[in-house]
């Protein structure tokens, strides 16, 4: 059955032509958008739905997160909050975990974190492995989030596990791990970083998964300044994520490039790095997505509005790109930015995925941060939350 959703006081449709709308309306047929537009020129459908004056726009992109695991790292956080810094090693203690836990139970973890995602508006999710790092575990882990998720991200590299030799699990990864996962997954990552991989080892792994047909996205720049922009650029990779340290070098080559800088906020702020150089970033024409990096060790949230409200509050984003990097330019960050299975937009034909807002304006999400402004969520069609509550 169609459905109008009309009243609209200000529709973001991130399409060209559509641009803002006020006093606009959209019709959802099935799971796709049928029309979007001014309220009085709306045609009519099966289902009229009144939304009295409410800010729509596409459901949030959240276009990295990690969300197959086990266990809990809040003791790391404390410590963290006390003055020690983040290590990347931390990542041992959830993959500890994951592997000791049923098949049960991490679909039903990842079921709720689905859930609370979905809850907030998250409409197209990302999630990656990389806490299984045995042959039988990085599959387990693609199977899962294949079940649940929309998009899946191979990341075997993620960290050579403690008294396996560097060079042979690079080989593990590239070869026995890759060929076990690639059928339940689109892409592959690499955590490129200081005492991490290296751009060799890093390069090997991306360019075995490039030859079995996944797409790439690299892990570079978190912890310091390195090579992961350069070998993402280098290779054509889809996204670079995270990009908190960059030189002038890298933001020249991302210019240059279609790959995108993926920020992640909330992982900065969770481990006292500073935030990334977004206003620059956008001043040089780089495409920027946010996501939340959902994990539990460096970035506990499935919050979008809060990377958007950090975004704006504190890395000179206006809320317009904020906004923007958090729908469109997470789809653009998985390719899912044209065609008919379009995320991250609201014109004719694209996904039915509409996020309504307790709220006359997405400036809200920064002017009220912290505040659940989700009223209503579409996706593919399907109205998965609603509410009448209204304060304003
Ligand atoms: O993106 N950088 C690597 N992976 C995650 C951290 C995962 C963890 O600490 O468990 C990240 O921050």
């Amino acid at each position: 059955m169609s459905v109008l959703i009309t009243g609209i006081g200000e529709l973001t449709t991130n399409d060209d032509e559509l641009g803002v709308l006020t006093d606009a309306a959209v019709v959802l047929d099935g799971a796709r958008v049928a029309w979007a537009g001014p309220a009085r020129h709306a045609p009519a459908a099966g289902e009229r739905i009144e939304v009295d004056g409410r800010a729509v726009l596409p459901g949030w992109v959240d276009s990295h997160t990690h969300l197959v695991f086990a266990g809990d790292r809040t003791a790391e956080f404390t410590a963290r909050m006390a003055g020690e810094p983040y290590r990347a090693g931390g990542i041992a203690v959830t993959v500890a975990a994951t592997r000791a836990a049923s098949d049960a139970t991490l679909a039903a973890a990842l079921r709720q974190h689905v859930a609370e995602a979905l809850a907030q508006g998250t409409t197209y999710l990302e999630t990656k492995t990389g806490y299984g790092l045995t042959v039988p575990d990085e599959a387990r882990a693609a199977k899962l989030a294949a079940a649940q998720v929309d998009e899946v991200t191979f990341l075997g590299a993620h960290l050579v596990p403690p008294g396996v030799p560097a060079d042979d699990y690079v080989d593990l990864v590239r070869g026995p791990m890759l060929d076990a996962v690639a059928p339940h997954v689109r892409w592959a990552d690499v955590f490129c970083e200081t005492g991490v991989f290296d751009a060799d080892q890093s390069r090997a792994v991306l360019t075995a998964a490039a030859r079995r047909g996944l797409g790439l996205r690299v892990h570079g720049n978190q912890l310091g300044p390195g090579p992961g922009v350069a070998l993402a650029v280098e290779l054509g990779a889809a996204s670079v994520d995270h990009c908190t340290y960059l030189s002038g070098t890298d933001l020249d080559a991302l210019a240059g490039s279609d790959t995108v800088a993926t920020l992640l906020p909330a992982c900065d702020l969770s481990t006292r790095q500073p935030l990334p150089p977004a206003r620059a970033l956008l001043d040089a024409g780089v495409t920027v997505a946010l996501a939340t990096n959902c994990n539990p060790g460096s970035s506990y949230t499935s919050s979008m509005a809060f990377c958007v409200a950090t975004a704006v509050l504190q890395m000179r984003m206006s809320v317009a790109e904020a906004v923007r990097a958090a729908t469109w330019g997470g789809a653009r960050a998985l390719r899912r930015d044209v065609g008919p299975d379009a995320v991250g937009v609201l014109r004719p034909g694209a996904r039915a995925d509409v996020h309504v807002l307790n709220a006359p304006s997405i400036t809200h999400l920064a002017y009220r941060p912290g505040v659940p402004l989700t009223w209503a969520v579409w996706r593919a069609g399907a109205r998965v939350r609603g509410t009448t509550h209204s304060i304003w």
